[in-house]
């Protein structure tokens, strides 16, 4: 998959020196730029290692414990359930809407019961949206934490998202909208207060890791097949950097630890350049809308133009049985690297379950057996060579949706 969205191989290299100038210099200064972004006070914005540790962090700021009920959307990434459990809460998936990829309001409003003290608002693709106040007046007892993970300096209705509801986390992981590596962040609601233990550090060899696994990606965005033999040498070598089974296939809480000194280091040359950034992706995504427009029977969402997409998403008008087998296909065929975000309710598919029962989530299930995606990523130019890429994703789209009907 094409990572790597806001950060080119010449920008990483000239950033790494940067690391002189230590981790706390240069953890403060990311706090204070993203404050400074998100127009919120500086100690609102604290930094993790991921956003599934900031996840842990809203949980215990709230109060979530035994008794309690968080409810978690079902289409999302199996490290935000997997921090429920160890703070005594249970938890329940409520079904998103096809229309939206985010809750219907109505629908949620009868899932809140009397227990629920969180819900955990989706923002899938980068898409913002705002709980309706009606609801959430109703539920006063209820906390509404943004998942923003997909979506960091999205917009909705000029409110930057996480900062309009009760909290939000933030992910600077590999494929995000910045990319650290690893990283995240949690979007304080005003005035809270969260005591801030110091946190372990991210093993140096882990840093190593992490390096060596971001230059492989980076290296493909440019020169694929480059990328991909640097990629084998860095398995090879056992230093890709991923989420561990016990998090995947376990659904075990992660532990959370620091910022990485070298994921603050690249976020901030990432954050320096973002007006440009989001220029670059909103051009892309403008030539997406039109090509896929042009195939009838292609779902596409509605967004505003502030939207920071992660990827853009697209839909097919029926189930694949093997969404990884025709993302393959539709790449070999048009040269644009195509995604399968989300590939299960809880995605990835073979990752734990935490309960969930087949069929109780049947518009998420959908999504997940016909969406696909995009990549939003400034080593994209907006050029000829991309116009014809889509004209051949336009052919093959075409061509799939003809034979579709025609074996109906
Ligand atoms: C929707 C969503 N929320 C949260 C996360 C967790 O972010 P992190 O990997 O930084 O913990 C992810 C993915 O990785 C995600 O896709």
């Amino acid at each position: 998959m094409l990572t790597a969205n806001s950060l080119t191989f010449s920008r990483f290299l000239l950033a790494l020196p940067g690391v002189l100038a230590g981790r706390r210099y240069q953890r403060r200064a990311l706090s204070r730029e993203l404050a400074a972004l998100l127009q919120v006070e500086d100690s609102r914005i604290v930094l993790y290692d991921s956003g599934r540790a900031a996840f842990a962090a809203l949980l215990q700021l709230h109060g979530v414990g035994p008794g309690d009920e968080v409810i978690v959307p079902a289409f999302t990434c199996v490290v935000v359930p997997n921090q429920v459990p160890p703070s005594g809460a249970t938890l329940r998936f409520v079904d998103i809407q096809r229309g939206s990829l985010g809750y219907d309001w109505q629908m949620l409003d009868i899932a809140i019961r009397r227990n629920t003290r969180v819900v955990v608002v989706p923002h899938n693709f980068g898409i913002a949206c705002e709980v309706p106040t009606w609801l959430r007046e109703k539920h006063r007892q209820v906390r509404f934490v943004d998942d923003a993970a997909h979506g960091f300096a999205s917009r909705c209705d000029g409110q930057w998202l996480g900062s309009y509801h009760d909290g939000a986390f933030f992910s600077f992981e590999y494929s995000k909208n910045l990319t650290g590596g690893i990283g995240g962040f949690a979007l304080l609601p005003a005035g809270a207060y969260l005591p801030q233990p110091a946190l372990p550090e991210v093993s140096c060899l882990d840093q190593w890791r992490l390096l060596a696994t971001l230059k492989a990606h980076l290296l493909s965005t440019r020169w694929p097949l480059l990328g991909r033999l640097t990629m084998a040498l860095v398995r090879r070598l056992g230093l890709v950097y991923r989420s561990g089974d016990h998090e995947v296939v376990d659904g075990a809480a992660h532990p959370a630890r620091e910022l990485p000194l070298l994921s603050a280091v690249l976020l901030r040359a990432q954050l320096a350049r973002l007006p440009a950034t989001l220029a670059h992706k909103q051009q892309l995504v403008t030539r997406y809308q039109a090509a896929l427009g042009a195939v009838p029977g292609i779902q596409q969402w509605p967004a505003a133009a502030d939207c920071h997409w992660v990827r853009y998403p697209f839909a097919l008008p029926f189930h694949v049985v093997d969404k990884a087998r025709l993302a393959r296909e539709l790449s070999a065929a048009c040269g644009l690297n195509i995604g399968v975000w989300f590939d299960d309710v809880i995605h990835p598919a073979g990752s734990f379950r935490h309960g969930y029962a087949a069929g109780s989530a049947p518009h998420a299930e959908t999504l997940a057996a016909s969406v696909f995606n995009l990549p939003v990523n400034i080593n994209l130019a907006v050029d000829g060579a991309l116009e014809r890429k889509l004209q051949r994703l336009q052919q093959a789209l075409a061509r799939l949706l003809r034979e579709q009907k025609e074996s109906a």
